[in-house]
């Protein structure tokens, strides 16, 4: 008798969560359909793939970088490919370089012209670094800086205007773990992600009252280019293949979770394994443990470039 009330319960507590996802998705479906999707740094990486998440989603995409021809070439992919099952858009584009804050503000200005308004800003472009704080250039934490944080938030202000008078918009930023994290001989990134993390926390609060959502992801190691592109103490490029990246997430799994999270509205995501997870929880319960570790890693690996 009370087994089978205790299997009742159960099953109706299952077909209670299968309701609450299917709704979960639906009601991510219908965020995203038809929605003005700007994302910065679509010609590589996570970008490209979260282009093809949202576009697949319905989104009308605005694809922003540097390389107007890899743009191009991606824009075109994504024409050829119609499903029947989902309306889409073909993405428009706009090229211009996050580490100018005047062209930043020229840039938003031809994004908010496309549609008229932007519903979801994605900044997700970035660089990374690797180095140590020895030898490093203050150019170069200025470089790094100005990409990933004076850049995003350039953007983010001129495009928030137009979200705060419509009562509505979302912006969401593609962190790291390193947001939340300080590794050795990645200071000039792990700073500029704090700040990042720092910034759209403020921000979160104060637009919030206007209708303006703002979603902070940090994933761990992602399968990108990341570390090839990532500058060094001097300035040039690093050119290495990390293996802690080559055996990263898949982009695309990345993308989708991208996609749940705008679409769910969540606030701060953490996208990352159980150890890195672990490190977070650490560093806030048990610092003098987690620098301990930190000092351990940096004289086991005394040469950044062999991580
Ligand atoms: N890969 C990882 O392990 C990992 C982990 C956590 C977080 N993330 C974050 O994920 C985001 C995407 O990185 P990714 O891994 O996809 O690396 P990626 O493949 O190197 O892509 C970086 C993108 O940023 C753009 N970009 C770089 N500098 C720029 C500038 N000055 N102005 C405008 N655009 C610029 C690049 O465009 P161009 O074509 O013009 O170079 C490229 O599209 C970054 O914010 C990164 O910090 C990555």
């Amino acid at each position: 008798m009370i087994l089978s009330s205790h299997r009742r319960s159960l099953s109706r507590r299952g077909a209670m969560e299968l309701f609450g996802s299917l709704l979960q998705r639906f009601r991510q479906r219908v965020y995203i359909q038809d929605a003005v999707v700007v994302i910065t740094g679509a010609s590589s990486g996570l970008g490209k793939e979260c282009a093809r998440v949202f576009h697949a989603a319905g989104a009308r995409l605005i694809l922003c970088g540097r390389d107007q021809a890899r743009l191009q070439e991606l824009v075109q992919e994504l024409k050829e490919i119609a499903d029947g099952k989902r309306k889409t858009y073909s993405p428009s584009t706009v090229t211009f370089d996050l580490s100018d804050t005047e062209t930043v503000s020229s840039a938003a200005e031809e994004i908010l012209k496309r549609h008229g308004h932007v519903d979801i800003l994605i900044n997700n472009a970035g660089i990374s670094y690797r180095g140590m704080v020895l030898t490093t250039h203050v150019d170069v934490h200025k470089e790094v800086m100005g990409i990933n944080y004076f850049g995003p938030i350039a953007l983010t202000q001129a495009i928030l205007p137009s979200m705060v008078q419509r009562r509505s918009g979302h912006i969401a930023v593609i962190s790291s773990i390193q947001g939340k994290i300080a590794i050795p001989f990645r200071s000039a990134y792990a700073a500029s992600k704090h700040a990042s993390q720092a910034f759209f926390d403020c921000l979160r609060a104060e637009v919030e009252q206007y209708g303006v959502l703002v979603s902070v992801i940090s994933p761990g190691y992602i399968r990108t280019n990341l570390s090839l592109n990532a500058v060094t103490g001097d300035g040039s490029r690093y050119g290495v293949l990390d293996k802690n990246t080559a055996e990263g997430q898949d982009p695309q799994k990345v993308a989708e979770a991208v996609l749940r999270a705008v679409g769910c509205k969540k606030e701060d995501v953490l996208l990352a394994g159980l150890l890195p997870t672990l490190a977070v929880y650490i560093r806030t319960l048990c610092p003098h443990l987690f620098f301990k570790l930190m000092a351990s890693r940096a004289r086991k690996e005394q040469r950044p470039k062999q991580d």
